[in-house]
């Protein structure tokens, strides 16, 4: 084929590639396999990055010491030294010279993945759902303290792709939501706080990673040796308005690095899709950090480079411990032979330095003290080489201070009430209680017995994969409510006992759940996604809320879940009560405890849509299972997913996006409007690209590359060096991609500064609503503000889109507190694909600000231009 070529190590990818395995020329495939209309466009070159003026003290120092770095070195902080060749889930090469230690990186989004005595917080859907801004700073920073205790450089979190567009996608649950907005805002509170620890937080994975089946290609995909990645085909307007949306926070937040997704993105792989790096992340978002592949989602050496990839993880090429990569000696020797310009490897060099710079490593950040890999105190320093030295590998260090208070309380403050008739909740301590459900219960093999979570045993505390963190310890459901309520009788068990007695005061408490996690581990059928448990209970769970149902007068159940479940069959059933949603509760299940017996009122609120049944979703958000051809995910659906969905085809859910109930009742009054910047149809101009720092862009001797004397070979561990470097010379028959150039795009119009035109962040509007608790006993209420843009004017819009939520403080009954929400132009915008920049249309006049409890609990509106009032 006239676009592809083979080489040893690697692969070279032109535009819209995205299969070729390492080390074969078996599996090239051809750009056939791009679906038509769906290309990536080409945007070269990389823009340097340094621009921006909270990053140029950052740059400035990079800038001194990148200037006196051999190649080796920079390669060196550019590609992992391989899968197992360290503590960590990957770590870079070191530049020592320069005090800079191999960079440790490390899973995942809820805690240190894989050690001892740390916390395992609520997953990022647990957070979501607690709407309360503070608590996702708090555990931010509390997470950040744990990275840097056990001395890890760079934290794997947070996740905001998936966004959740796919019910059944396996790993929605280390997110926040099924909405941009409330991902946005989790992202950006996560990263200020893990940051303001000094660790370097990596928002994930961009993008479109909304199906964990056929994610990668062979060989770590487990299903087939035929498989390859999906690609999610996106149009530009839905890029920007929905998945892009949250990256954008994340940027403005400041995030150090950004993880691409393993799929491809119109058919081109995220690694090296130069649409997606160059142009929407490092020139319009304004990305000043540094960008890594996900483990082994490395195809293309040269492609990738040119693409805008600075690090490559864990180094390995597609086939993890064979000692090769894409990058390692075979970057220096793309740069020696004048492929990869010079000016690339610098900027690859200076973004991951100015980042270890900025988040202030060079000061006193500790070395790494555990292993990913063992629990033994000593072992290899080198698990992947098999002949390695031994030392100590684990310190045990404990982290978790009284970071227990943050995770209780997050884990307390998304518990979602979703119905709850005759008052049953809150429960009388003295109240005749039995408790059904393993999910009440311990793993009954143990505390952590399977890897990585790669079980649904016992209680569930978050999903399976690289995004679980192992239990310090778990305060269960049983032992909590066992603390409140001694007498209660306890059945830790998925069959209900048929001879069990049933009193008319009894009440029934039954515990289910639902799983999912990463695809590299199936449980129970599952790869990842839901595929074989469908959107219901896992282990029967349905029938035992039937069986208790059918038996006790009065049932509550209580839900453990990565996502929307289906209530159908036991939902209107006359003794379900009450239902309660705990999502994903880490170490601290325990907290339901609290809910149940009225110590605090419910104040979690659902980050997504329960439907009634799986057939109201789109068709375009089935999973796709095809292990024989190359799968189109075409993102037909565009704006509609989740509650924008259901309120187009007016679709009744079963219960609404944001829907959550209290102990006690709240009131909103008062609404008021108040402008802030007047809006004009675009943001004002850019402002003007600050000078990134440069370098001669000469080639460096090739002597650098030579292998030290001396050097005690690790094998298969992955150096910068090669043999015979010398004999390297410049080439020239280099087919670069269509499109390629080396001179500079004039900078797109929606950027200027990180996160874009920071023009769009300007506050258009306050919107200040009175909420008083109008019940009998405190509680919080949140109070979501939902933007309903003039139909008319703005085609293909969404009803209603959350863009600002506050939770108050407990109120006590009678009690007021004044919310404020600020609404930015963004928040107004719609993505105008032709001049590729954020529009308001009619400056905002008729656009409606409506805040209520739900999507569907709407209390007042504020019209632009027009009044405040009762909705
Ligand atoms: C994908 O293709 C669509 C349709 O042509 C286009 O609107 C969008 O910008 C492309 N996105 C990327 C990242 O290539
Ligand atoms: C770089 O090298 C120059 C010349 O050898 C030296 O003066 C300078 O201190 C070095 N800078 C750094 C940051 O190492
Ligand atoms: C590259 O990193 C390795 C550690 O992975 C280190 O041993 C080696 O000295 C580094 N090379 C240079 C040139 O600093
Ligand atoms: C391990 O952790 C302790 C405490 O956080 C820290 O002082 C130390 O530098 C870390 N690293 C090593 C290699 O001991
Ligand atoms: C330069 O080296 C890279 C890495 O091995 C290779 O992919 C590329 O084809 C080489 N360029 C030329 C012109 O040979
Ligand atoms: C429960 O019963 C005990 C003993 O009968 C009594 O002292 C206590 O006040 C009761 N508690 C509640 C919450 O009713």
């Amino acid at each position: 084929m006239p676009f592809f070529k083979s080489f040893p190590f690697g692969a070279l990818c032109l535009l819209g590639c995205s299969f070729a395995l390492a080390e074969s020329d078996a599996n090239l495939e051809s750009r056939q396999n791009v679906l038509e209309g769906w290309e990536s466009p080409s945007y070269y070159p990389t823009p340097l990055g340094g621009w921006v003026p909270e990053w140029e003290e950052a740059y400035a120092k990079a800038h001194a010491v990148v200037s006196n770095m051999t190649l080796a070195e920079k390669v060196n902080l550019t590609t992992g030294t391989g899968f197992f060749m360290g503590p960590c889930v990957g770590q870079t090469g070191s530049a020592e010279r320069f005090g800079i230690p191999r960079l440790c990186l490390q899973d995942g989004p809820l805690g240190v993945r894989n050690t001892d005595h740390a916390t395992a917080f609520p997953a990022g859907i647990t957070v979501g759902a607690t709407f309360d801004k503070q608590l996702m700073y708090d555990r931010g920073v509390a997470m950040g303290e744990e990275f840097r205790g056990k001395g890890v450089n760079i934290h794997l979190g947070p996740s905001v792709g998936p966004l959740g567009r796919k019910p059944r996608g396996g790993r929605n649950w280390e997110g926040f939501g099924m909405d941009p907005s409330l991902q946005g805002i989790g992202s950006a509170q996560t990263i200020k706080g893990v940051q303001s620890t000094g660790v370097i937080a990596t928002v994930k994975h961009l993008v479109g990673n909304e199906q964990e089946l056929f994610r990668m290609i062979f060989p770590i995909q487990p299903v087939g040796f035929l498989s390859k990645p999906y690609s999610s085909n996106i149009d530009d307007r839905t890029m920007h308005e929905l998945y892009l949306w949250p990256f954008a926070d994340s940027v403005r937040a400041g995030v150090g690095s950004v993880m691409m997704a393993y799929n491809d993105v119109n058919s081109s792989s995220s690694s090296q899709n130069s649409e997606l790096i160059n142009h929407l992340l490092k020139d319009e978002l304004g990305f000043q950090g540094f960008v890594m592949t996900d483990w082994f989602a490395h195809q293309g050496g040269v492609s990738s480079a040119l693409a805008g990839l600075d690090m490559a993880m864990p180094g390995d090429g597609a086939v993890p411990l064979l000692g090769t990569s894409h990058w390692a000696g075979e970057l220096s020797r793309s740069v020696l032979n004048g492929t990869v310009p010079v000016e690339r490897i610098n900027d690859m060099a200076t973004r991951i330095v100015a980042t270890w710079f900025k988040l202030g490593q060079d000061k006193d950040f500790p070395a790494p003290n555990f292993s990913s890999h063992t629990d033994a105190e000593t072992g290899l320093i080198y698990p992947g080489a098999v002949v390695s030295p031994i030392g100590v590998v684990n310190q045990y260090v404990d982290v978790q201070d009284d970071h227990n208070t943050v995770a209780r309380a997050i884990a307390r403050d998304a518990i979602t009430l979703l119905k709850n008739e005759d008052n049953v909740l809150p429960l009388d301590s003295n109240a005749s209680l039995k408790v059904f459900g393993e999910d009440a219960g311990p793993d009954p093999q143990g505390l952590n017995s399977c890897a990585d979570k790669g079980c649904n045993r016992g209680v569930l505390t978050m999903g399976w994969g690289s995004g679980s963190a192992k239990l310090p310890y778990l305060i269960t459901p049983e032992e909590g409510i066992k603390a409140k309520a001694p007498k209660t009788e306890f059945h830790i068990t998925d069959k209900f006992p048929r001879d069990i007695e049933a009193d008319p005061e009894d009440i029934a408490i039954v515990f289910i759940n639902a799983d999912s996690g990463e695809n590299f581990i199936t449980v129970e059928g599952n790869p990842g996604d839901r595929t074989v448990s469908d959107l219901y209970a896992w282990h029967h769970g349905d029938e035992l809320v039937m069986d208790a149902a059918e038996k006790f007068s009065t049932v509550v159940v209580v839900v453990h879940t990565v996502g929307p479940i289906i209530m159908e069959k036991w939902i209107d059933h006359p003794s379900v009560k009450s239902v309660l949603v705990a999502h994903l509760p880490g170490q601290e299940a325990g907290m339901i405890a609290d809910i149940l017996f009225g110590e605090h009122s419910p104040s979690g609120h659902l980050p997504y849509t329960i439907p009634r049944s799986e057939s109201d979703y789109p068709e375009s958000v089935s999973l796709i299972n095809d292990p024989f051809k190359k799968i189109q995910d075409t993102f037909t659906e565009g704006l509609f997913i989740d509650y924008r969905h259901f309120q187009r085809t007016n679709t009744t859910p079963r219960y609404p996006f944001g829907h959550g109930l209290s102990y006690t009742t709240f009131s909103l009054t008062s609404p008021r409007l108040t402008p802030v910047t007047p809006l004009t149809e675009y943001p004002p101009p850019r402002p003007a690209k600050g000078t990134p720092p440069t370098y001669p862009d000469t080639i460096p001797s090739a002597s650098e590359v030579s292998w030290p004397e001396g050097l005690t070979r690790i094998w298969r561990y992955l150096y910068p060096y090669l043999d015979n470097p010398t004999s390297i010379k410049p080439g020239d028959d280099y087919p670069y991609p269509e499109g390629y150039s080396t001179t500079p795009k004039p900078p797109p119009r929606a950027g200027g500064a990180e996160g874009g035109n920071p023009a769009l962040w300007d506050v258009a509007f306050t919107v200040e609503v009175t909420v008083t608790n109008t019940g009998a006993v405190s509680g919080r209420a949140v109070a979501q503000l939902y933007v309903e843009l003039p139909p008319q004017v703005v085609p293909d819009t969404p009803k209603l889109q959350l863009r600002q939520f506050e939770k108050t403080k407990v109120l006590q009954p009678g009690e007021s507190e004044v919310v404020r929400m600020d609404i930015t132009r963004r928040d107004l915008s719609v993505w105008d694909v032709e001049v590729q920049d954020w529009k308001v249309r009619e400056v905002g006049k008729g656009a409606k600000l409506w805040v209520g409890g739900s999507v569907e609990d709407l209390r007042v509106v504020c019209e632009i231009g027009g009044e405040c009032g009762d909705a």
